[in-house]
């Protein structure tokens, strides 16, 4: 039996990828490694925390000790990491964790991987799950194609640049066997409502207002995480060892645009006249450094490995606010206690 070590599992993408892996593979060993920080949530795995391919282990990837005796007990055959603060607003707050877990964490599995595999490399993988963030901010129309050089532009994406350049690294030094995606902005059930999507259901919900940063310009290619954690399951089962694989929706959203579609989304679901919502619409200080647009070409892996999008956006925003309309207790509890004080930090003076 394949044992496979998923990190950052109780987290948004984590869950679904973790999910998908537990039902299709019964002959795999899921083991989910996650530290539960904020953004990490056992109840988004309730439906499969009792199947006996499911293991759960509470642990951090900053610590070095511990990574290498879980590696030394269960001796894994891959890994796929997904474990990372992964909001640029707190990397703008508090660039070090972001360092820590982000870089630091990734190293440490790096080096555990290279340690217990380095009799053997046939048949293992480490897939490293990264983000598009990393090439930059597109000004003058094109796409991120997998060549595009790497030009980080806030704490956040410089964290995963650097991950990236270090899994790679352990190819070329080691010969580690590695795999990267790099994938444009993910929605759906189970996102921390400190994202976009979620943050504006919530507070559409609770007639809060909606803020926008700057004038609501930028660009976003938003892909529904079901179809990520599809193209994980296919780049993992069948991409080639060392390729970086680009992921996106070909699904450009203006931030303004979205919020429109939101807006009567949720206002035709609960019953409120079309465009009340709109109201709530509050332009707010910009980001520091905000990207204008990211635009992803998925065209290597839709050619090489059959992947394509399920979902047309509307559909996905359709279903993504029935599940937080159906899920009000998740988002009640994720959304009380330590939420309160990030809200009042984040937006009360801008
Ligand atoms: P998330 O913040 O929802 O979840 C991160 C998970 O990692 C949480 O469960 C958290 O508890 C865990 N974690 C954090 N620090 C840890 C540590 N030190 N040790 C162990 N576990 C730790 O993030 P997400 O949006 O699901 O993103 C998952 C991955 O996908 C990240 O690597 C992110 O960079 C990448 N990614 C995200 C998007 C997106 O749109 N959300 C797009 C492309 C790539
Ligand atoms: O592109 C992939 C990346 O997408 C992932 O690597 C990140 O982990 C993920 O968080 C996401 O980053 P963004 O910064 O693009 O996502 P966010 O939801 O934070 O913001 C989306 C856009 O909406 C962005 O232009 C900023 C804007 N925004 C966001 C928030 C939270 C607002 O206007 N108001 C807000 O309150």
């Amino acid at each position: 039996m394949k044992k496979i070590l998923i990190t950052g599992g109780a987290g948004f993408i984590g869950s679904h990828v973790v999910r998908l892996f537990v039902k299709m593979y019964k002959e795999y060993q899921i083991f989910n490694l996650d530290k539960l920080t904020y953004a990490g949530n056992l109840e988004n795995l309730t439906d499969i925390e009792s199947e006996p391919n499911y293991t759960f282990c509470k642990g951090d990837i900053v610590d070095g000790d511990y990574i290498r005796e879980l590696f030394e007990t269960h001796r894994f055959d891959a890994v796929i990491h997904l474990a990372a603060e992964s909001h640029v607003d707190r990397s703008i707050t508090n660039p070090m964790e972001f360092i820590q877990t982000n870089v630091v964490g990734t190293v440490n599995l790096l080096n555990a991987a290279k340690h217990f595999w380095k009799d053997d490399f046939s048949d293992k993988l480490f897939y490293h799950v990264s983000t598009d963030e990393v090439y930059g901010s597109l000004h003058d129309g094109g796409f991120f194609l997998e060549t595009t050089p790497y030009d980080p532009q806030s704490p956040y994406s410089a964290s995963k640049a650097s991950s990236d350049h270090f899994v790679r690294a352990y190819q070329n030094t080691y010969g580690l066997p590695v795999v990267i995606s790099n994938c444009s902005n993910n929605y759906g059930p189970n996102q921390f409502p400190e994202k976009l999507i979620p943050l504006f259901i919530n507070n559409i919900l609770n007639n809060k207002p909606l803020p926008v940063y700057g004038k609501g310009e930028n660009v976003r290619d938003w892909l529904y995480v079901v179809d990520h954690a599809r193209a994980i399951d296919v780049i993992f089962h069948k991409g080639k060892i060392g390729e970086t694989y680009n992921i996106g929706g070909f699904n450009e959203w203006k931030n303004l645009d979205l919020i429109k579609v939101l807006c009567k989304t949720v206002d035709a679901k609960i019953g409120r006249p079309e465009g009340t919502s709109l109201s709530l619409i509050t332009y707010v200080k910009d980001r520091a450094g905000h990207d204008l647009r990211y635009a992803i070409d998925a065209s290597k892996i839709m050619h090489e490995l059959g992947w394509e999008p399920s979902l047309q956006f509307e559909e996905g925003i359709g279903k993504t606010v029935d599940w937080y309309l159906e899920n009000k207790e998740w988002l009640n509890n994720v959304t009380s206690g330590a939420y309160l004080q990030y809200y009042s930090d984040q937006y009360q003076n801008r």
